[in-house]
């Protein structure tokens, strides 16, 4: 059964939105593709699906921006099935460590990358509600963002921003706890061949895209399994 997919941060071809995209599309799924700026990849793919694929801009950043995309998604659908909350950021000094860290530039990445996914949640909870297989909502979240497993002494911005994100889904699990229509996770989802500088990452973005489909579309109703997990499906220590 043909579902209403939205995934953020999609417009650039070679990293993992795009390719959620691509998979979903692949699938028979309708889905909203969301995007900062102008994405040639994306307008190249919806030739290829002219009515179920929707690009749309929305900043994650901005509730303003947020809420206008959903009244416009709302106007097109009566719901949602799932939410795959991909899109991200960081600093210029993310490899940096404390001494030479400017602290001024983590409150925005948090602001996108953690309080963004649950503006997203907030804004497009009247269709999630609507959804009648059961939504669900995908934080894609990160191994930084483990403080059990933290090991490093950089990338202060984005383990702090992924810390955050997986705090805000427990939390969301927790309040949607005895809402059978609904189940939120986050989910580390590897080491993937996103961008040229990480060429050495061992999974393929197109394929890898599949296996995590395939993940969520097995999580959808599982509200008793563990809430963070990696892309094999094994719990990942908070
Ligand atoms: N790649 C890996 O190995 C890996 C490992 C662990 C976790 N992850 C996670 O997997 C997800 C995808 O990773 P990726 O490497 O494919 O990401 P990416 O290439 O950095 O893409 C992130 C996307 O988020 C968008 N974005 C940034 N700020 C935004 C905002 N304010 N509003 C809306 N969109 C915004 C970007 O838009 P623009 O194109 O306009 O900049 C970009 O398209 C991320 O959550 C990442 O943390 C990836």
């Amino acid at each position: 059964m043909s579902q209403n997919v939205l995934i953020t941060g999609t417009g650039r071809p070679y990293a993992l939105g795009f390719n959620l995209v691509r998979r979903y599309l692949e699938h028979g799924d309708r889905v909203f593709a969301s995007i900062r700026r102008p994405s040639e990849a994306l307008e190249e793919l919806k030739k290829s699906y002219p009515d179920m694929l929707s690009v749309i801009t929305m900043d994650i950043s901005s509730t303003e921006s947020v809420n206008a995309t959903a009244q416009e998604v709302a106007a097109m659908v009566p719901c949602m099935d799932l939410i795959i909350n991909n899109a991200v950021t960081a600093s210029a000094d993310i490899l940096k460590e404390l001494p030479d860290f400017d602290l001024d530039q983590v409150a925005p990445v948090i602001n996108v990358g953690a309080v963004g996914p649950l503006r997203v949640l907030k804004a497009f909870l009247p269709l999630l509600k609507n959804s009648a297989i059961g939504a669900l909502v995908v934080n894609i979240s990160s191994e930084a963002g483990s403080i059990g497993r933290c090991y490093r002494t950089c990338y202060i911005d984005y383990g702090m921003e992924k810390a955050a994100l997986n705090m805000a889904t427990m939390t969301m699990h927790n309040y949607f706890k005895d809402d059978p229509n609904l189940n939120i996770i986050c989910v580390h989802p590897g080491w993937i061949r996103t961008n040229p500088g990480n060429s050495e990452a061992p999974l393929d973005p197109y394929e890898h895209a599949e296996t995590l489909r395939t993940l969520f579309e097995s999580r959808r109703h599982d509200k008793e399994g563990p809430v963070f997990i990696t892309y094999t499906g094994e719990p990942y220590p908070w």
